[in-house]
Order: C-alpha cells, then sequence, then structure tokens
C-alpha cells in the first residue's frame, strides 16, 4: 500500500491507510476553507475602502462645489443600514464605516441692507405726485419719487409714500395748485392711507416732498401730527423738489411740527432736473448723503 500523498510505501493496512487518508483530506479542506475566509475577508475590506475613497469623493465635491444646501455639518457618523455583497455572495455590514471629513465652510459674506431689507435703521418718507407738473408736462413717476428712491439707493433706506387716502388731487397743474391752496388756506389735514412702518425700529428718517405754496403740503403735516411720537428722538432729514423756491424753510417747519427731533440739513432739487438730468441729481444726493452726520 502506498501514500496516495507522499507515494511512499506504507506499513498499514488498508483500513489504517483509508482513515489516514480521510485525516488528510479533511486538514487539506479545512485549510482551504481558512485560505478562502482569508481571501474573502481581504475581499471585503477591500471593497469596503473602496466605498469609503468613493463617500470621501463624493463628500468632497459636494463641499467644494457648495451647491444647494448651506448646512456644512454632515453627520459622518450617523449609523447607516446599507449593507454590501462580495463576490462571494456574503452580505456585509457597512454601518460602521464611519470616517471625519472636514467640509471647507463657505466664507461669510458681508451682506450690503437692500432697500426694503427689514436690516436698515434708515427710512425714507415721500409725498409725491404723477400727472401734469409744471415745466415738465405730464409724468408718470413724481420728481420727489424719483429723488426718494436714489436716497433709498444711496443708503439701503426702506421707503414709505405718503398716499392720499381719497385722492382727490386733479391731475392737471392748475387745478391741483387750486386745490392745495385751498387746504393750505384751511390748515386742512387730508387723511393718507395705508399703514405707517414700526418707527422704533429707525434711528434716521429722510423726509422729502414737492413745495407747494412755499410750505410742505399739508398731507405731510397730518403725517408729522400723526407719527409725532413716533418721530421723537429721531435724526430727521428733509429734502424738496420745486421749481424755484428751493428748501422753503422745510427743515425750521419740520423742526417746529417735531421738536423733540433732530433736523439736519435738508437737500431741496429742481423738479425738472429729476426728469431731464437724472446723473446730475444722482450725484447732489450721493455728495449730499455723503456730508450728512448721522
Ligand atoms: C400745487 C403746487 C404748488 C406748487 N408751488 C410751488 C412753489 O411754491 N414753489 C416752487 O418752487 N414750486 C412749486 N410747485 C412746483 C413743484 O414743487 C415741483 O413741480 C415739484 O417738483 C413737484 O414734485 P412731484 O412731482 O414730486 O409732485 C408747485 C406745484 C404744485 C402742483
Amino acid at each position: 500500500m502506498r501514500d496516495i500523498i507522499t507515494g511512499q510505501k506504507s506499513s498499514l493496512n488498508s483500513s489504517q491507510a483509508g482513515n489516514l487518508i480521510l485525516k488528510r483530506v479533511e486538514v487539506k479542506i479545512s485549510e482551504d476553507e481558512n485560505v478562502r475566509r482569508f481571501l474573502t475577508e481581504e475581499m471585503i475590506v477591500k471593497r469596503k475602502m473602496r466605498i469609503l475613497s468613493l463617500v470621501l469623493t463624493a463628500l468632497m465635491v459636494t463641499g467644494l462645489g457648495g451647491c444647494g444646501s448651506t448646512d456644512n455639518s454632515i453627520d459622518n457618523t450617523a449609523p447607516q443600514n446599507d449593507t454590501i455583497t462580495n463576490d462571494q455572495g456574503t452580505e456585509t455590514d457597512t454601518s460602521e464605516v464611519s470616517i471625519a471629513v472636514e467640509t471647507p465652510q463657505t466664507e461669510e459674506e458681508t451682506v450690503e441692507p437692500e432697500p426694503g431689507s427689514e436690516n436698515s435703521d434708515i427710512l425714507v418718507v415721500y409725498f409725491s405726485r404723477t400727472g401734469e407738473q409744471y415745466t415738465v408736462g405730464v409724468i408718470d413717476k413724481g420728481n420727489t419719487a424719483i429723488v426718494a428712491e436714489m436716497i433709498s439707493e444711496e443708503t439701503g433706506a426702506d421707503m414709505f409714500e405718503v398716499i392720499p387716502e381719497d385722492d382727490h388731487y386733479p391731475m392737471t397743474y392748475s387745478e391741483l395748485t387750486d386745490v392745495a391752496k385751498q387746504e393750505q388756506n384751511d390748515n386742512a389735514r387730508p387723511a393718507y392711507a395705508g399703514e405707517v412702518p414700526d418707527l422704533s425700529q429707525y434711528s434716521t428718517i429722510f423726509i422729502g416732498a414737492p413745495v407747494w405754496w412755499g410750505d410742505w403740503p399739508m398731507i405731510m403735516y397730518t403725517f408729522f401730527e400723526n407719527n409725532k411720537e413716533g418721530l421723537a428722538g429721531k435724526t430727521l432729514i428733509p429734502f424738496s423738489t420745486h421749481e424755484g423756491s428751493g428748501l422753503s424753510g422745510f427743515d425750521k417747519k419740520l423742526s417746529s411740527a417735531c421738536p423733540d427731533a433732530t433736523v439736519l440739513d435738508g437737500l431741496a432739487i429742481r423738479g425738472n432736473d429729476c426728469q431731464n438730468d437724472q446723473d446730475s441729481v444722482r450725484e447732489d444726493v450721493s455728495e449730499w448723503v455723503t456730508g450728512l452726520d448721522y
């Protein structure tokens, strides 16, 4: 009898030799099993490494691109229930895969207050008319409205337009002058529509209107009186548009109407320039705003 593995002549009988061969085959199978297991585990490790590198790449791309989400706090240790299947069909839990990835932080941007934003502590209040106006014909944007917008653009201020509650003002110039004169003679207080913004959030308030018969239009006195408390303690800055009368004492009259406010130097702009020479008006507004101490 010869050993089937070594080929040597054996002293064992056939039954003993059969048992020995069986044992050696079992040992061989068991060794093969260990190798197979090792190889399988090695494959799993390699697979995990591949997944890790894929996850890392994906996270870096997402972080660098900064697309969509602004939340950079990715919880990389959050348990996942994913499984992978290796070449042998064995499922492996990847929940223990935990990586620490630093995603790039987006730089903090300095946000300039937009006109009309809730962050501004500056307000522009104005009254203005469309329709037929002196020297400019029929206009679809009032002269004072144009200046008010420029101030808002320059300062980031919010805006509030004083609009008559019942718009009884005529669209033709001569009729409008009559109505305005009558209101002045009556010391009227025409009502305005809408809700005035909460003035407590503003420290500085620009207030502008056209000069009507050498004075503020009477509806502006309604505004001053209705908001006397809200305007107290504020810095008020008057501006006018006109056709020759300049500021017409807007500053002194505003001080009298709002004695508890600080009134700064005002600006007077020709109405005609608002329609026909906006570059120079913008320059004047910018220069004036820059020189104000508010
Ligand atoms: C009723 C009325 C009265 C006016 N009174 C004067 C005045 O006394 N002095 C002056 O220079 N301009 C006067 N103007 C011209 C306006 O002040 C000027 O056209 C202004 O730019 C109009 O502004 P708005 O378009 O914002 O309403 C008067 C205009 C009207 C309609």
